[in-house]
């Protein structure tokens, strides 16, 4: 387990215990859909936009404009009363999946985390909700981004990579400011809470280099650790 102080935990799935059958559902949700064309994804920003997008991941973010462009994105989303499933919202419905700048998100209503989603609550006895689910082609990205306007929880997120160490959760200490790069592993889970306080934001960013990287992600009860630590 890796940890830093109480804003980030990284774990492989077999470390936990009565954890298997969970793994085992998340594995089974590492696939790339055979529509889906990485170039095409890039066209959909610009070749050019996209690699500049996908650079600013190098610095630390410029948190005026970045937090303009999460506003924006969340104003435009139609929301409804329960969030952060929302996401359905922002799919048509007769797609599986669907663009996203720097990676694609599959589409809820199509019931593909169905299975994690009842193992997470029956393990937890707490209705977890679904907060994404996710493939970052290499050279993919979601820009910085402080989840502000969503649920505020801890979260897990289940990280699948088909290469260790290319791809990374990167994080600033909102105490200290000081930045932290996670590199992925294969079949782990990163738990992390997201708060709406603008003193205890969690600026995040991910970045692929040359990997595919899944992830799905899920609201957990604050009580978490009684379980897992
Ligand atoms: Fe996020």
């Amino acid at each position: 387990m890796i940890q830093y102080k109480n804003l980030f935990y990284s774990f492989h799935c077999s470390e936990i215990p009565g954890f298997d059958k969970i793994g085992e559902a998340a594995k089974a949700l590492s696939e790339i859909p055979s529509n889906f064309d990485r170039i095409e994804l890039q066209k959909k920003t610009g070749s050019d936009r996209y690699k500049d997008l996908r650079a600013s991941l190098d610095a630390l973010p410029d948190r005026k404009e970045a937090m303009e462009f999460e506003a924006k994105g969340h104003f435009n989303k139609v929301l409804s009363s329960v969030k952060p499933e929302s996401e359905s919202a922002n799919h048509k419905p007769e797609e599986k999946w669907s663009f996203r700048p720097g990676h694609i998100a599959f589409n809820p209503e199509f019931g593909r985390l169905d299975k994690l989603k009842s193992l997470l609550n029956e393990y937890f006895d707490h209705n977890c909700l679904q907060a994404g689910d996710f493939l970052y082609p290499p050279d993919g990205f979601r820009l910085w981004h402080t989840n502000k306007f969503d649920l505020e929880s801890w979260f897990i997120f289940f990280v699948d990579v088909d290469k260790p160490k290319c791809s990374f959760f990167k994080f600033i200490d909102p105490e200290t400011g000081e930045l932290v790069t996670h590199w992925d592993e294969p079949g782990t889970v990163n738990i992390f809470k997201i708060n709406s306080n603008n003193s205890d934001l969690l600026w995040h960013c991910i970045g692929t280099n040359d990997c595919y990287r899944w992830s799905q992600g899920f609201s957990i009860p604050g009580h978490w650790k009684e379980k897992l630590l």
